[in-house]
């Protein structure tokens, strides 16, 4: 029985560690260290075995981690342990972008739907999806599917978040900026790559004419 609450940052961090994990077993390493594997992502030794410790270890004290039952068992606490399907709107620049990028599946997600509102793109197929017309997103709550990812203009992105919410969606992921209003019951993610790059020039030393 489980009496606290896992930190949700710890949460975000098991992906990277998972992400590490398998490219250590496909250089071949069976057995890591958890400074090793921090010194591998860049993390520190002690946040790692603290984040594993909410998990009952992953480990055996003084002999380290099995990368193949590390990735296994960070597989099933993350629920990745099967492909989950996903739909994405608006096959755009970034939406495309995703359509054709091949590696989601390794990390449990595989988008298999793509809605546009857009006349030249319906009914072309990016990546392996053939873009379907926005008017079908609502055929989504007979499609068995619980994860969406938006790429559509902010204008419209409530709109499309609030009818995925209405077709069962449980897990949205939104590149499109600025907050969605979504029920407690749906895990909304936003990606905000202009936002990250905002904050980097605080940390560059000061310049004194551009170059
Ligand atoms: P884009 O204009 O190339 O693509 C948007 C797509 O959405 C188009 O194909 C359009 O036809 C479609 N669309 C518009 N209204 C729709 C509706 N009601 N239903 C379904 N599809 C609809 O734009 P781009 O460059 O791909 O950007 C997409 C979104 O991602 C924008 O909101 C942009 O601000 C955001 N973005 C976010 C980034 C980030 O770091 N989070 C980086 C780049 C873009």
């Amino acid at each position: 029985m489980k009496f606290f609450k896992v930190p949700d940052e710890a949460v975000r961090r098991l992906p990277i560690y998972l992400r590490g994990a398998l490219r250590l077993s496909l250089e071949g390493t069976k057995r890591i260290s958890s400074a090793q594997l921090a010194d591998y992502i860049g993390f520190n030794a002690w946040q790692i075995r603290k984040d594993f410790s909410y998990f009952g270890g992953l480990g055996t004290r003084g002999v380290g981690y099995d990368v193949e039952t590390l990735i296994v068992r960070l597989r099933k606490i993350l629920k990745l342990n099967k492909v989950r399907g996903a739909a994405l709107v608006g096959a755009g620049n970034l939406g495309s972008a995703l359509l054709r990028f091949d590696d989601f599946s390794r990390f449990g997600v595989q988008i298999v739907y793509a809605f546009d509102s857009d006349p030249r793109k319906i009914g072309r197929t990016i990546g392996r999806v053939e873009v379907e017309p926005v008017a079908k997103l609502t055929d989504l709550s007979k499609r068995h599917i619980d994860l969406a990812i938006i790429t559509v203009p902010q204008d419209v992105a409530q709109e499309i978040a609030d009818t995925l919410v209405t077709c069962g969606i449980r897990g949205i992921l939104s590149f499109s900026p600025g907050r969605l209003v979504i029920p407690k019951k749906v895990t909304v993610k936003t990606i905000d790559i202009a936002m990250d790059l905002a904050g980097l020039p605080y940390y560059l030393p000061n310049r004194t004419k551009h170059n």
